[in-house]
C-alpha cells in the first residue's frame, strides 16, 4: 500500500466524512448511562448513520467485524464488540466511530464516563486526551511522524502510564486503513516527513499499568494483560500549508 495525497476536492470530502463522524459521537453521548447495553448504543449509532446521515458504518463486516461501532469498556484497549453487557456506574467506555460518506472515511473515538468517574478512570482518560492533543500539536508540514509519537510517549510515561505499541494510527481516505502507520511512540526527527494533503488518524491507547495487551479468542477484543484500565482518544487530521486541521472536532471542541 502507498501513501495518498488528497486533492482539494478530496480534502473537502474528508471534511464531510470527519464532520459526520463527530456528529455521531455528539449524538450518542447522552445515551451512555448506567443500564444501557453496548448493543443498544451500536443500534442507535447504526440507525443514525444509515437513516439520518445516509452514510455507511465502516466497521460493519470489515474483515468480519460483526457490529457498526467499537465499544471498549474499562480494561478493553480497543476493538471491543458491542454486546448485551449493561454499563455500570464508574465504567469508562470508548466509542469508536468510522463513517464512510461519498467514498471517504472519517474515524474518531472518545471516552465517556458511565455515571460518576473513579479517580483512576478520570486520570487515565484525561492523560490520554492530553496526549492526543500533544500529538496533534506536532502535526504540520516538515514535521515527521516520530515527532508525534515522541510527544505522546514522553508525556504519557512521565505521568506513570504506558503506551500500547501493537496498534497505531493510520492513513485514511478512500481506504479505511492505509499507509502510513502512525506510531504513538518514537524518536523526534525520524520517520515520514509530513506534507500538505496527507490525512491520517492519531489514536493513542494509554494503560494505567503495563503496556502489554492480549487478544481475546473472539479475534477482536484487545485487553490489557494486567487487567489495568485503558483509555483511547482518536481524531482524523489533515496536514495543511501551515499546520493541521482536525477533521473530527466535536461540538464542544469547536467552541
Ligand atoms: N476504528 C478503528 C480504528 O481506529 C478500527 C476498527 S476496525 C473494526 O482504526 F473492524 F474493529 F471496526
Ligand atoms: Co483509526
Ligand atoms: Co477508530
Amino acid at each position: 500500500m502507498s501513501i495518498t495525497i488528497k486533492s482539494p476536492a478530496e480534502q473537502d470530502a474528508m471534511r464531510v466524512a470527519g464532520r459526520l463522524t463527530a456528529e455521531v459521537l455528539d449524538m450518542i453521548g447522552p445515551y451512555i448511562q448506567p443500564g444501557v447495553t453496548t448493543d443498544e448504543l451500536d443500534r442507535i449509532c447504526h440507525d443514525y448513520i444509515v437513516d439520518v446521515q445516509h452514510a455507511i458504518p465502516a466497521p460493519l463486516n470489515y474483515r468480519g467485524f460483526p457490529r457498526s461501532i467499537c465499544t471498549s469498556v474499562n480494561h478493553v484497549v480497543c476493538h471491543g464488540i458491542p454486546g448485551d453487557r449493561k454499563l455500570r456506574p464508574g465504567d469508562i467506555v470508548n466509542v469508536d466511530i468510522t463513517v464512510i460518506k461519498d467514498g471517504f472515511h472519517g474515524d474518531s473515538s472518545r471516552m465517556f464516563f458511565v455515571g460518576k468517574g473513579t479517580i483512576q478512570g478520570e486520570r487515565v482518560v484525561r492523560v490520554c486526551r492530553e496526549a492526543l492533543w500533544l500529538g496533534i500539536e506536532q502535526a504540520g508540514p516538515g514535521k515527521r511522524l516520530g515527532d508525534i509519537g515522541h510527544a505522546i510517549q514522553q508525556y504519557v510515561e512521565a505521568q506513570g502510564f504506558s503506551v500500547v505499541r501493537e496498534y497505531c494510527g493510520h492513513g485514511i481516505g478512500r481506504v479505511f486503513h492505509e499507509d502510513p502507520q502512525v506510531l504513538h511512540y518514537g524518536e523526534p526527527g525520524t520517520g515520514l516527513e509530513l506534507r500538505e494533503g496527507l490525512t491520517f488518524t492519531i489514536e493513542p491507547m494509554v494503560n494505567v499499568g503495563k503496556r502489554h495487551v492480549r487478544l481475546l479468542p473472539d479475534g477482536w477484543t484487545v485487553v490489557t494483560r494486567d487487567h489495568s484500565l485503558s483509555a483511547q482518544w482518536e481524531h482524523t487530521v489533515l496536514i495543511t500549508k501551515d499546520g493541521c486541521e482536525v477533521l473530527t472536532l466535536g461540538a464542544e471542541e469547536r467552541r
